[in-house]
């Protein structure tokens, strides 16, 4: 046993020294190592004066003293170069205080500027303008004055740009208009006056747009032919007037309009009932009249809705009504019908005896009799009653039939949600070419991480693990949020154009159980970086693994995980058709709930034919290997089934299947003890604890995961069978499975 661990231990640290050796050689983030040229004389004389001008009360920038011979090898904090040309200037949360030295025009080679969050005064230089290398200005949470430099819309890289929360005045530049490149703007929380350039508008890369909390006024510019990449337009908090154009229905990638505390007037465009994205919609503190357009009822992934304190009238849409409360609607006098008290009456008001009506859309102007009256409440009753009646035997029948439903109940529902998230990415619209180093490109997929190449490839990276197909990094963004990024090994994969075929289809695959792709970035030089959801919780097999047997889990726990694990499996192969082929416990990741995401499927497509078989043979040394996988080269159902059995195994053991018992594998071991009797020596001692409420649980899915790892293929069920049967053993995992879900909705991508 100790000779095991020995053995364990000492594979480890090799395993630890292979991936630095790898990071040494190979690395993800734009930190390279020194190239070896010195900073150039203009450069260095450019650092001398920003160094001159700032205060820095903390220190931080003793580091830049020598001659400048240290400036570019890594020795002066914040500083990274290429060829001796200073390209990052990064110095967030230092507390730094003085201004921006005009002669920061003089770093011709600069891409990136990040001061945020210092105490940083003056104005932004115009001398900005003259980097034509720009892509990133971050100087938001500083207490900058003046007006925004128009040169800076001669950049004409620039991608990112948020100078939000600074005491910014004048207007905002016409020349931004000429940014095609511009992905982020944010504005917000200044001063800014004047109103929104109509240039602005024919920006197609701009995804995000916020000039919250300013000055603003005059009225939105018509949105015809540009802006088709818009995600969020935050406008709210300034003194727009007029009406909301039409257009804005024609930005159909819009999942956020914020339009509240201005003086916005007219009709409510009908058209916003056709973005299918949004998400949140706020109108509130307007002057807009009018009824709420019926078009609404369509958005059906709306789940933030504001209209309050306007001068609209007429009936709520229906569902509107019934999804929100009636703090969206306050403060309409003539708004009815989304609250018991807000009934819509035929308009007879003057005889005070509004009776209920249907959504008013034909108005009868025809006093109501009380034989009417009593009708219509019978009606009404009976309309109850049925939907009551209907609800119950709903129920009833859902128990009986649990298992079958529940399955169709996931597949349509993650149904709807790829459709949407293929809805939300159309093949051009939806891509951000982000003009990185040498036309990298980057293209995101639904979801809520939005960032540039460069943001990408200079984000700080620390390995998590490697496999055959590549390594996998955390990376942590300059704005804090992390991700998942897994560079694939490049000679092993496919060509561009099928690569990029395939990995489209992967981005949009929205499981609750399966880890979601969100962007993927091709380098100039053939990298290939894909990019994952982080699970601070890590995989499964950590969670097992990696702590001693002090740290309890409880079946509950376990069984939740298998539960989630076949979910997402049975979604993989019956809904997407795709064979995971190297399902183990390492790629079963945990969210912060520890729920299961299945990592890694599906990469197999991006893969050369060489590469795949590689990855077999892996998966065969780690134990998760179906037997039949020695003759066959291809995995299929059924080897997904005989790994999932592994899986199970291990979490009914808590023995790693890497690590043979008396020469036997994992199955086999199991087998054997069984053989003999039904003994609950295989059992983790942690369930036994509980096992006089657990025992028959514990047995009935020991007996399950065997029969999935039977030798011969054909007497292993399929994962619907193996889903059906975990929720026949665990059936109350199905109703806080059903709740937990409902309350993602929202959420959810
Ligand atoms: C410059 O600063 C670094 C870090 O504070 C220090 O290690 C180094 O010795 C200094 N060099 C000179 C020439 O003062
Ligand atoms: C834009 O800037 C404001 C103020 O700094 C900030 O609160 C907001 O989160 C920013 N928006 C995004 C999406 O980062
Ligand atoms: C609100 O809009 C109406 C026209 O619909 C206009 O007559 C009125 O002056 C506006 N009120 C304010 C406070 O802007
Ligand atoms: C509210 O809208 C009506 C027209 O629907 C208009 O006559 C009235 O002036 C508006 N009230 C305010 C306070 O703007
Ligand atoms: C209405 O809904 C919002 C958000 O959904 C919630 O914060 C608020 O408490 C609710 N208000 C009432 C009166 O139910
Ligand atoms: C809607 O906006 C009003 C005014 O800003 C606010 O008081 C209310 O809480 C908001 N309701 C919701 C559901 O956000």
């Amino acid at each position: 046993m100790t000779n095991a661990a020995e053995r364990h231990y000492f594979y480890r640290l090799f395993f630890i020294f292979i991936i630095w050796v790898h990071f040494i050689t190979n690395p993800v983030s734009c930190e390279e190592r020194w190239d070896g040229v010195v900073v150039t004389q203009s450069n260095f004389l450019a650092l001398q004066a920003f160094k001159q001008e700032l205060i820095d009360p903390k220190g931080f920038l003793k580091t830049w003293n020598d001659s400048g011979f240290g400036a570019c090898s890594g020795a002066w904090l914040g500083i990274k170069c290429a060829q001796g040309q200073v390209i990052v200037i990064q110095l967030p949360w230092k507390g730094l205080k003085g201004q921006i030295t005009d002669r920061i025009g003089q770093l011709q080679g600069l891409r990136k500027l990040s001061l945020h969050n210092n105490h940083i005064t003056g104005s932004i230089p115009s001398s900005l303008g003259l980097l034509v290398n720009l892509r990133g200005l971050q100087l938001f949470n500083n207490r900058l004055t003046g007006s925004i430099p128009s040169s800076l819309g001669s950049c004409p890289l620039l991608q990112s740009l948020d100078f939000s929360n600074n005491l910014l005045t004048g207007t905002i530049p016409e020349s931004f208009g000429n940014s095609t490149k511009l992905y982020w703007l944010n504005l917000s929380f200044n001063s800014l006056s004047g109103s929104i350039p109509t240039s602005l508008t024919s920006l197609n890369s701009l995804t995000f747009m916020s000039l919250q909390h300013n000055n603003l006024s005059g009225s939105i510019p018509s949105l015809k032919n540009g802006l088709i990449s818009l995600q969020n337009l935050v406008l709210d908090h300034n003194f727009l007037t007029g009406t909301i154009p039409g257009s804005l229905g024609d930005l159909r990638e819009l999942r956020e309009i914020s339009l509240s505390n201005n003086h916005f007037s007219g009709h409510i465009p009908q058209s916003i009932g056709k973005i299918s994205n949004l998400k949140q919609l706020d109108l509130s503190l307007n002057n807009l009249s009018g009824e709420i357009p019926v078009s609404f009822d369509n958005l059906l992934i709306l789940s933030f809705f504001n209209v309050s304190h306007n001068n609209l009238s007429g009936p709520v849409p229906t569902l509107l009504a019934q999804k929100f409360n009636s703090s969206s609607f306050v403060g309409n006098v003539q708004l009815c019908g989304y609250s018991p008290s807000t009934q819509c009456s035929s308009p007879a008001p003057s005889e005070g005896e509004g009776a209920p009506s249907e959504v008013s859309k034909h108005r009868h102007h025809k006093k109501l009799g009380t034989k009417d009256i009593i009708l219509i409440v019978a009606g009404v009753l009976l309309v109850v009653l049925i939907t009551v009646c209907c609800i119950l035997l709903f129920c009833l029948f859902r128990k009986r039939k649990t298992s079958n439903d529940e399955e169709g109940h996931v597949t349509a529902r993650s149904g709807a949600a790829s459709a949407r998230a293929g809805k939300g990415v159309p093949p051009i619209g939806g891509e951000v070419e982000a003009g990185g180093d040498a036309g990298g490109k980057l293209v995101h997929f639904d979801g809520p991480l939005a960032f540039t190449a460069d943001d990408l490839l200079c984000a700080t990276a620390e390995i998590m693990g490697k496999s055959t197909y590549g390594t996998v990094y955390k990376a942590t963004l300059e704005d804090g949020s992390q991700a998942a990024v897994k560079r694939l090994r490049e000679k092993i994969t496919k060509n561009q154009r099928e690569f990029e075929s395939e990995v489209s289809v992967l981005g949009r695959i929205r499981h609750e159980n399966l880890l979601a792709m969100r962007a993927y970035y091709l380098g100039p030089k053939g990298e290939k970086l894909l990019v994952f959801d982080y699970m601070p919780k890590g995989s499964l097999a950590s969670f097992l693994h990696a702590h001693g047997p002090e740290t309890r889990i409880d079946w509950a726990t376990r069984m939740n995980i298998a539960q989630g694990m076949a979910r997402g499996m049975l979604y993989l192969h019956s809904h997407e058709n795709i064979i995971h082929g190297n399902l183990t416990s390492s790629n079963v990741l945990l969210d912060e709930n520890t729920n299961a995401k299945i990592a890694d499927f599906g990469l197999s497509r991006l893969m050369t034919t060489a590469a795949n078989s590689n990855v077999i043979a892996t998966a065969g040394a780690l134990g998760y290997r179906a037997p039949e996988l020695s003759k066959l080269k291809k995995a299929n159902t059924k080897t997904d089934v005989y790994s999932l059995g592994v899986i199970l195994l291990e979490l009914l053991t808590r023995k790693p299947p890497g690590e043979a018992m008396n020469g036997v594998d994992l199955p086999q071991w199991v087998a054997s003890i069984v053989k003999e009797e039904w003994t609950n020596e295989v059992f983790d001692v942690d369930l036994m604890r509980d096992s006089s409420t657990n025992g028959d649980e514990l047995l009935n899915t020991l007996k399950l995961a065997l029969h999935c790892v039977d030798p011969s293929p054909s007497a292993r069920p399929e994962v619907q069978m193996i889903l059906q049967q975990l929720e026949e053993i665990r059936p109350q995992m199905i109703s806080s499975g059903i709740s937990s879900d409902e309350g993602a909705i929202p959420t959810s991508e």
